[in-house]
Order: structure tokens, then sequence, then C-alpha cells
């Protein structure tokens, strides 16, 4: 069992822990995540290690509450199985000027990047997508790392109005961006790959499939990138966003959820 050290609600149904996990925080790196099973008869679920502490030997993690697994989490004390740090760190150098786009909860597997990144000497905009203010998150650790902070949300309420796409198109037109990393929902992600295409800017993005054993052994991850199949969580979890097929991973996430509905209905 893993002891969950402390637990903080940072937006609407989305928390913070942080966990006791020794032998993980020793050997992680930006953009490692982990397959958590909170108890024994829930699901296993992947999420990135937003941050590690060596010398506490914990790691915390970023969850919105969907379903009856992170469900679980939200409530658990402790952790049935951790497994990690998985997937291949992220490929860290000076990309130059380089936007760094979170969406949503996944400003969370962001972070830990973006710090690498300017770390590493690279000049980062950050493009910080939410539905409102209330569920804008970890603005305060991305401020001090970027040397342009944007915002938007759905509704206007703090930043621009609109979407991260509408902060990027111009920076794109004016020629200011090399490279583009963006995680969030997958919406987002195809949507910045299909505008930074014609503009020949890389763009990385972090897919988020459903994953069990994290190894490239059970197929249940598997994508399509530039027609062939992958492993997220052996061959990724990043990826060239121009060759993604963005459809075949919304199929593929979409494929139980009914299951999904009715494991939640029944958990209520
Ligand atoms: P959300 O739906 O509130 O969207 C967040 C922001 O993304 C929006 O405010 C907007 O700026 C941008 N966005 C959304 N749709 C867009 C579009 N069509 N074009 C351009 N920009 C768009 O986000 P949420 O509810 O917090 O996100 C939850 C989703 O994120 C879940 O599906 C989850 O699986 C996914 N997620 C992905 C990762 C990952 O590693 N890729 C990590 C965590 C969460
Ligand atoms: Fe099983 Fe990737 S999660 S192969």
């Amino acid at each position: 069992m893993f002891d969950i050290i402390s637990k903080q609600l940072i937006a609407p149904a989305v928390w913070r822990q942080t966990i006791k996990a020794p032998e993980i925080a020793g050997k992680r790196q930006a953009g490692n995540f982990v397959i958590i099973r909170p108890k024994v008869g829930s699901e296993r679920i992947p999420l990135t290690i937003v941050s590690s502490d060596n010398q506490r030997g914990t790691i915390d993690i970023i969850f919105q509450v969907v379903g009856a697994t992170t469900m679980d989490l939200a409530e658990v004390e402790s952790v049935q199985d951790i497994l990690g740090p998985l997937g291949h760190p992220t490929h860290i150098a000076n990309f130059g000027r380089t936007a760094v786009v979170g969406g949503g909860v996944g400003i969370a597997p962001l972070l830990p990047i973006a710090q690498a990144l300017k770390q590493a000497g690279s000049r980062l905009t950050t493009i910080l997508g939410a539905r409102s203010k209330a569920f804008l998150i970890l603005e305060e650790d991305m401020a001090p790392i970027s040397d342009q902070l944007l915002i938007a949300t759905d509704d206007g309420s703090k930043g621009q109005k609109g979407l991260v796409t509408e902060i990027l198109k111009p920076l794109l037109e004016e020629k200011k961006i090399d490279f583009v990393l963006a995680i969030g929902p997958v919406v987002m992600m195809k949507a910045v790959s299909e505008l930074t295409r014609p503009y020949g800017v890389k763009t990385m993005v972090s897919l988020n499939p459903l994953m069990i054993d994290g190894t490239g052994m059970c197929g249940v991850c598997r994508c399509k990138i530039e027609g062939q199949t992958k492993f997220a969580c052996v061959d990724g979890p990043e990826f060239d966003g121009h060759q993604v097929d963005f459809e075949n991973l919304t199929r593929r996430l979409a494929m139980y959820k009914s299951e999904e509905n009715q494991r939640r209905e029944a958990r209520k």
C-alpha cells in the first residue's frame, strides 16, 4: 500500500494528492506517468507524475473525478498499487521559442515538462485554457517559468474569452513560435496540431488512451501514428501531433463508455 500524505481540492472535482512512493520518486523524469489502482476491485488508470520530492520520497498526481476509479482514488487514504515510472521521458532540449499549451486538467502533465524545457533554455510562451477561472489550475506554478503567460477561458472569466487556439494562431502568423507542446482534451490537441501544420511548426502532444498493464503487453493503449500501430505506454505517451490519428484515439476512448457509465452509476 502507498500512503496518501496530503490531498487538496484545487478546482471543482480536481484533486492534487501527494503519495509516498520513494522508489518511483527517485527514478521519475519529466513526462513519466504511473498506473494506479486505488483499491482492490478498482480499475487501473494512468496519471502523469506532476512533481516528486526525492528527500520525502513522494510523488504528486492531479486528477479529475469523472468515473468510478477516480471516485475511489479521491476517497482512499492509501493506494493499493502504483506501477511506474512508465513511458518515455520527454525529449528535453532548448527548442527556442516554445509554446506550451495546456487545456483543463491537461495543464497538470504539462507542468513538469514546461519546467524541464525552461531549465534547458527554451523561451516559453505558456497558453493555458480552461472552461472558467474556477477550473484554471497551476497558474501560480506556470507563471514563474513562463516568459509570457496567456490565458483563455471559454466564458471570459479570466484572460481572453475563447479557446487556446485563438491565442496561438496570431503567434504562428507572426512567426513567433518554433516548437509547440500541447496537452489537454483530444479535441484540443487535434485542433492545435491542425493549426500548426500549415506553418510547419513541430508539434508534440501527449496521448491519454485507456491503459491496463503499461508494459506493452495488453495492447489496450494502441494508437495509430502515421498509419502504424504504436503503444502509448511504451512508445509514448508523446507523439508528433501531425502524425496522430485523433479520430482513432477518440473512438478507442469511447469504446467502454456504457460500461464506464454503468460502473459510475453503481458506484454512486
Ligand atoms: P476542457 O474540456 O474544459 O477544455 C480545456 C480547454 O481546452 C478549453 O478551455 C479550450 O481552451 C481548449 N479546447 C477544448 N476544446 C477545444 C477545441 N475544439 N479547439 C481548441 N481548443 C479547445 O478540459 P477538461 O474537461 O479539463 O479536460 C478533460 C479532458 O482532458 C479529458 O478528456 C481528459 O482525458 C483529458 N486529459 C488529457 C491528458 C493528456 O495527457 N492528454 C491529461 C489530462 C486530461
Ligand atoms: Fe497495455 Fe500499453 S497499456 S500495451
